[in-house]
């Protein structure tokens, strides 16, 4: 299995840095490969909605999106999403990725794993990780994406979300 993980947060040695880490330890005791991408360093254009897509089949913007992380998205047995939780919600540079997923089209996701692990400020039964769930799960649902596990983590008790992000690997 190739995994692909995508780290979402603006700080580079935060926690969502640490998670990702955390869960590629898991599959490297395991000896699956992976690919760590930290996408705040990386040039992702919003979506703009041209539609452009749906007529030749690809974007038509020339960013990181296009020439990196798509191609390396349709290559990836599995995605790993790993990111806080801004607003209740999947921060917004998470969701500029996957927003462009729309380019991609359906067919490549078809078949695909995803993990996701979200970190935030408030405790694992907050409202905020029930709500990103779900909307992970309508995304994989549409894309028919197998999504096959979700870890909710508080920023306070990171080192058992290490444990955990770990664990999610195995
Ligand atoms: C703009 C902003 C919005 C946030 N919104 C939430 C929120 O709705 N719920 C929550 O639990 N934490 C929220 N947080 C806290 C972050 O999710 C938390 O500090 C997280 O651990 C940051 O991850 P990082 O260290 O990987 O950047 C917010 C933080 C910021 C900066």
């Amino acid at each position: 299995m190739r995994y692909l993980a995508l780290e979402a947060s603006p700080n580079p040695n935060g926690a969502s840095s640490k998670l990702a880490k955390a869960f590629c330890d898991g599959l490297a005791s395991k000896g699956d490969s992976f690919e760590i991408l930290r996408l705040a360093d990386m040039k992702i254009e919003f979506c703009t909605g041209c539609l452009a897509c749906n007529k030749n089949g690809n974007c038509i913007q020339e960013d990181d999106m296009t020439r990196i992380l798509a191609p390396k998205t349709v290559e990836a047995d599995a995605i790993v999403l790993v990111g806080p939780v801004y607003w209740w919600g999947i921060g917004s540079i998470m969701k500029l990725y996957i927003d462009r997923f729309y380019a991609i089209g359906k067919k490549a996701f078809a078949g695909k794993s995803l993990y996701a692990i979200f970190v935030g400020a408030e405790g694992v039964e907050g409202i905020q990780y029930k709500l990103i769930k779900s909307q992970l799960e309508q995304i994989c649902k549409y894309l028919k994406i197998d999504f096959k596990g979700f870890l909710p983590v508080q920023e306070a008790k990171l080192e058992s979300g290490l444990e955990n992000a770990r664990a999610l690997a195995l």
